[in-house]
């Protein structure tokens, strides 16, 4: 099937469908039996991340399960800094461990071209799920966004305030902006790459957006992202782009404006009447059922289903999550919401 004819990207560049595309942020992971099973052949995470044989398997469990419209590429954000030359570990229970840096002198840069030659393993499996998945499903090309990625690089971990990057960005705005300029040029180029290779439509996942205030918010989340996008668009002008900047509420609508995003991906807390009247007119929405409510499901679930797809659905839109499926949620709950916005029940 011709890309432009998949129902995801015709709600990307502005239709409205009685059945909204779906797709789930995390739908391959440890929720899934046969991902814990195929996990373990891999043995550590990057591994499975570089192993095209694996990375495609896993991205194909949940499309074998689900009718899901979308399957997102098998890899992680953190492949970049990896790629950049930092120490990167996912530890058992912890997630991942990157040895902090301080300055952008730290990392060992490799050329444009070594960066892409890293990541070759990522392009590979992209290139094989073109052939293996059903040819009504649309591919998912993804990355971080630089925030975010610092947020990472900094810290060393995940479930921070942020505050080492922030005071970084304050303190010495000149050699934090080296770091982000090196995370955009990086990002640009594996994601032109990413297209080259197949994907058809790429998210830009800023899940640590919400720490930063008006200003800063400007700075390190919209400026890079728009930096990206403009970048990869000049040389795939018509890919459509989704942003994720989670946390970053009132700030939306210019960071959709300013960024050139085609779609945006709500989380939870976004109020649906107003994301409905203030950011709809401006893109597609995409999102936002609590990925909790996957996990307890029952009559709650439902009517959060249902209340979304009302209020979202009468413009263009795609079902998703707020933020990834945790892996406790049951699969069958999963099985339900399909369900619930095919409206097969
Ligand atoms: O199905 C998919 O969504 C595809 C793959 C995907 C993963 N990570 C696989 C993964 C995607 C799109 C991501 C994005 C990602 N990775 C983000 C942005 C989205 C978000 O959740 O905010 C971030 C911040 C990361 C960094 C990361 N990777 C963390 C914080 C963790 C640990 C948390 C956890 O769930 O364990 C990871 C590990 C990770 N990435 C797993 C998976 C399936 C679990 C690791 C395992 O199997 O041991």
């Amino acid at each position: 099937m011709d890309t432009n004819q998949k129902t995801l990207i015709r709600a990307l560049n502005g239709e409205t469908f009685s059945v909204p595309p779906i797709w789930l942020m995390r739908q391959a992971g440890r929720y899934l039996p046969e991902y814990r099973e195929t996990r373990k052949q891999a043995g550590n995470f990057l591994e499975l991340c570089y192993n095209p044989d694996l990375a495609v398997e896993v991205t194909l469990q949940p499309i074998r399960r689900y009718d899901l419209d979308a399957s997102i590429m098998f890899s992680d954000i953190l492949v970049v800094p990896d790629a950049l030359g930092q120490r990167v570990e996912f530890r058992e229970g912890e997630g991942p461990v990157l040895e902090p840096i301080q300055a952008v002198e730290a990392l060992n840069v490799l050329s444009p071209e070594g960066i892409i030659d890293h990541l070759q393993p990522v392009f590979e499996t992209i290139r094989r799920l073109r052939r293996e998945l059903p040819q009504d499903k649309t591919l998912i090309g993804f990355a971080g966004s630089p925030w975010t990625v610092a947020i990472y690089m900094v810290e060393g971990r995940g479930g921070t305030d942020g505050g080492t990057a922030r005071r970084w960005a304050y303190q010495e705005p000149e050699s934090f902006s080296q770091l982000m300029d090196v995370l955009v040029q990086a990002t640009t180029e594996y994601l032109i790459a990413q297209v080259d290779n197949g994907v058809e439509v790429l998210q830009l996942f800023d899940s640590w957006s919400g720490v930063l205030s008006e200003d800063q918010f400007r700075k390190w989340s919209i400026e890079p992202t728009r930096k990206i996008i403009d970048g990869v668009r000049a040389v795939h002008p018509h890919i459509p782009v989704i942003g994720f900047p989670r946390g970053g509420g009132l700030m939306a609508a210019e960071y959709i404006r300013e960024t050139g995003v085609s779609g945006i991906s709500l989380d939870a807390n976004a109020p649906l009447e107003w994301a409905k009247e203030t950011l709809q007119p401006l893109a597609t929405l995409q999102g936002n059922l609590d990925n909790q409510l996957l996990v307890s499901g029952g009559a709650e679930m439902d009517r959060s289903v249902r209340r979304i797809l009302e209020v979202l659905g009468t413009g263009p839109f795609i079902f998703n999550l707020g933020h990834g499926i945790v892996p406790s949620t049951p699969p069958e709950n999963v099985a339900r919401v399909v369900e619930l916005v095919r409206q097969k029940s």
